[in-house]
């Protein structure tokens, strides 16, 4: 499994060139891509700016010697590579197994190209083997809980061993236990709209670019 997700890290650097402005995406998978390019930086003088999307990845990016900007001191971010934690026959999909979905979320959404790298076991026909992470507001957030097993969510903390998580950007994580996510536009809007929710896992439509780690080998699915 390693050895698949390094192989679709090692793809989606090859879509990076000198000059470019470059997400660099949270988990296992990504931290392959950021690698590949901490070698490039390192051995053939590639020439980038890496906005990162957790404070791990920034750290390994810093360790690489990439040159780092926040997302608010770039006009614009070129490419971003990221992992997913689940995708859909329609490029849906879920995010924030590592908690760092907000981020993601954001540099995503101001990057003008998108690519996840995954390796097979993330394709599904319909979303909802994965939970969906939802970040919230520790103020009301034992309220939102409630809110959430009302409707049927099935909802669990996330834990950093015994104390709720705390995310890079200070808040707390509610996963929802949705088994079958037949119209995730749906659940997004109603999550959109609930007070206290900073923003949720779901990355409807986002992408456009699929690289998958088969292990017949490397497939990529355009959409
Ligand atoms: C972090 C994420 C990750 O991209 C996602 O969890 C996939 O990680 P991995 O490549 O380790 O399976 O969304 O918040």
């Amino acid at each position: 499994m390693e050895n698949l997700k390094k192989l679709v890290g090692i793809k989606a650097a090859e879509y990076v060139k000198s000059g470019m402005t470059v997400g660099l995406g949270t988990g296992s998978t990504a931290a392959f891509f950021v690698e590949e390019l901490g070698r490039r930086v390192r051995e053939e003088g590639l020439n980038i700016i890496g906005v990162t999307t957790s404070n791990v990845t920034s750290q390994q990016a810093a360790s690489l010697n990439i040159p780092l900007k926040s997302i608010d001191e770039v006009d614009t971010v070129d490419l971003t590579v990221d992992g997913a934690d689940e995708i859909d026959a329609d490029l849906n999909g879920i995010k924030g197994g590592g908690a760092a979905l907000l981020m993601e979320k954001i540099v995503a959404t101001y990057s003008k190209d998108y690519i996840w790298i995954v390796d097979e076991s993330k394709l599904s026909e319909t979303l909802g083997n994965f939970k969906v992470p939802v970040e919230v507001i520790p103020y009301g957030s034992e309220q939102l809980f409630r809110k959430f097993e009302a409707a049927g969510y099935a909802p669990t903390w996330r834990m950093n061993g015994e104390k709720k998580l705390i995310t890079d950007m200070q808040h707390y994580i509610i996963d929802l236990h949705i088994e079958k996510i037949a119209e995730p536009e749906k659940l997004a809007k109603e999550l959109d709209l609930t007070v206290g929710v900073v923003e949720h896992g779901l990355f409807n439509g986002m992408v456009k670019k699929v690289i998958v780690a088969r292990k017949m080998g490397i497939q990529l699915i355009e959409k």
